[in-house]
């Protein structure tokens, strides 16, 4: 999604704000761009492609001046332009703005700037942005009313920072992140704390309709309404400045290996809030599970295993889907929300549904510091550490780890689960990934991939079809073993690929006579099995492990699988085409 950096202090900003847009290019974009002031007059410089890319074509990092802003753009108004890219300077050239969200009334702004003599250049809907403020900095020639003027007029979310001629910088949030970053003699103003890490660990999360002045003298924060409002400083773990590769390809391969790690710590800083979780739930009248993508593949996990171990009902529901039903959450339950970032827009609008049906919520996050985590009435921190690649692997794991956690304590400890010992057999499966590799090879040409699982293997099945569907853009998709007979044995021919998700469980026989199905029809067998058979063509051994894990163990191979197929076409795995690590618009 788009990256917001703002610089203001007395290095030269542009080399900075490049820095901080190259550190947040997880997040995933399609141009770029930086505008700094100097001698109060504007310079900017915009493209497409990636950062270093577009810096070696038009050197963005040397434009003048100690007062800058930058933007990496995930189009969704208008296509990947060089026009479309941020900043965007207003009609006079006086203002230049950045922008993250979606300004839900632009045509109706733009239209009425239109008849009002105003030129666009652009698409976007963010252009509006910089000519609304230059309305109203013309008429008012304040920065705080011209702001409070915008705000008033525009609908949508969005953060924005502004930089106007005379040096000052405006910067304004809703329902979109901005963080301010609090240096010895200078502040960022961020979509992530990323982007300023490396400078400065002090920050300030702006709230929800609050919006902050920075000039020579000044440092103002306040609200829609132009009060004052509160604020506090918070130490961002530095551990998110530690996003490096090390010795490591790419991002996506460094947090599969940290696995045998993540899956040890997840969720053990907050175990109060797990055993406050599990209480919760005991009490609770209704327990619905919410996420969106792999988050809400989770909370299918979650539906099974609170049934299976402890026998109670949960219901998952897709963050996206739940705001279409809201009359389906009964009030007094308790929601929990999985969310790596705690910044996707579809989970955090669940959430306000939630809220507003007086339910309890729980947050599963990775950012303690996010919107979610702020948001939550209990806060579970998976503690994996950044995860930069844009497909989910080490979270999701981290994820599970943390539902079988709650499990746990929900059965008075009576479901034992040897961490320890685990850590070690994903180990094992990280060990030696040539056989892997080899399978990789064989996908490369492949154009559809079936992946078969029954019961709490078919959520492993489903989150395996993503897995592959993002990182090597392969047609993928998860099936449950029973309904093959009902529709999707049609598709099996010898053009197809089937991974068949067989560990030695109450599933194991059933899946095995699916296979002997599909291969009769000619498709090639892939099996994901801690058992060996003559029906797979390729067999991917799992290690021997207590049955109640299998689902945690069996993901794994699955992302070695994407990433090494992604490498054979030549797709980047850290960085998926079109997609983005934190979903912030709906
Ligand atoms: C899948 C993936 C996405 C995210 C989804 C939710 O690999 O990365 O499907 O899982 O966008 O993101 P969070 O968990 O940050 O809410």
């Amino acid at each position: 999604m788009c990256s917001i950096i703002g610089y203001y202090g007395n290095e030269i900003a542009a080399p900075i704000i490049v820095k901080g847009l190259k550190r947040m290019e997880y997040r995933g974009y399609d141009s770029v761009g930086v505008a700094t002031e100097s001698n109060h007059q504007i310079e900017l410089k915009k493209g497409t492609g990636k950062v270093n890319e577009v810096n070696s074509k038009i050197q963005l990092d040397s434009l003048p001046g100690k007062i800058g802003i930058g933007h990496t753009r995930w189009a969704t108004h208008g296509k990947v332009t060089d026009f479309n890219a941020h900043p965007h300077p207003s009609n006079s050239g006086k203002i230049a703005i950045v922008h993250n969200g979606i300004i839900e009334n632009f045509e109706e702004l733009k239209k009425q700037l239109q008849d009002e003599g105003y030129n666009f250049k652009s698409e976007t809907d963010s252009e509006i942005i910089a000519n609304l403020l230059q309305k109203h900095y013309e008429v008012t020639k304040d920065v705080k009313e011209t702001i409070l003027k915008t705000v008033s007029e525009i609908k949508g979310h969005y953060a924005f920072v502004a930089m106007f001629e005379n040096g000052e910088l405006a910067a304004a949030r809703f329902h979109e992140p901005l963080i301010i970053g609090v240096g010895q003699n200078d502040f960022f103003l961020s979509s992530d704390v990323l982007g300023f890490i490396e400078f400065t660990d002090d920050a300030i999360y702006l709230e929800n309709g609050n919006f902050v002045i920075l000039s020579e003298n000044k440092f103002q924060i306040l609200d829609f309404q132009g009060k004052q409002a509160k604020y506090g400083i918070t130490k961002v773990s530095k551990e998110f400045g530690d996003a490096y590769k090390g010795d490591y390809a790419h991002f996506t391969l460094k947090e599969i290996y940290e696995q045998p790690e993540t899956i040890f710590k997840a969720g053990e800083k907050t175990l109060d809030a797990i055993e406050k979780t599990a209480d919760y739930i005991k009490h609770a009248k209704n327990i619905y599970v919410t996420g969106s993508g792999t988050s809400y593949n989770s909370a299918l996990i979650a539906k099974q295993i609170l049934s299976k171990y402890v026998k109670i009902k949960a219901d998952p529901i897709m963050s996206s889907e739940l705001q279409f039903s809201p009359d389906s959450i009964e009030e007094n339950s308790i929601i929990i929300a999985i969310s790596q970032s705690g910044e996707s827009a579809d989970v955090l609008e669940a959430v306000k549904i939630g809220k507003q049906a007086n339910c309890k919520i729980i947050g599963i996050v990775n950012l303690m510091t996010s919107s979610l985590a702020r948001e939550a009435d209990i806060v579970i921190g998976m503690n994996c550490g950044p995860e930069i690649g844009v497909a989910a692997t080490k979270s999701f794991t981290s994820q599970l780890v943390i539902l079988y956690k709650i499990v746990q304590k929900l059965s008075n400890d009576e479901i034992t689960i040897n961490f320890e010992n685990f850590s070690k057999s994903i180990f094992k499966i990280l060990e030696d990934t040539t056989k892997i590799q080899e399978i990789a090879k064989d996908l490369k040409e492949v154009s559809d991939i079936y992946i078969l699982g029954r019961g709490i293997n078919y959520p492993i099945a489903i989150e395996s079809a993503l897995k592959l569907k993002e990182l090597t853009y392969i047609h993928a998709e998860g099936i449950a073993g029973g309904e093959l007979k009902h529709g999707p044995l049609a598709l099996m021919d010898s053009n197809v690929f089937v991974i068949i998700i067989n560990p030695n469980d109450m599933t194991y026989s059933d899946t095995l006579t699916s296979a002997r199905e599909i291969k009769a029809r000619g498709a090639k067998i892939i099996g994901v099995s801690d058992i060996e058979s003559d029906v797979y063509d390729y067999w991917i051994e799992m290690p021997k492990i207590d049955e109640v894990l299998y689902p945690i163990s069996e993901i794994i191979p699955i992302q070695l699988l994407s990433y090494y197929a992604a490498l054979e076409k030549n797709t980047d795995p850290d960085y998926p085409r079109n997609l983005a690590k934190s979903v912030t618009v709906k």
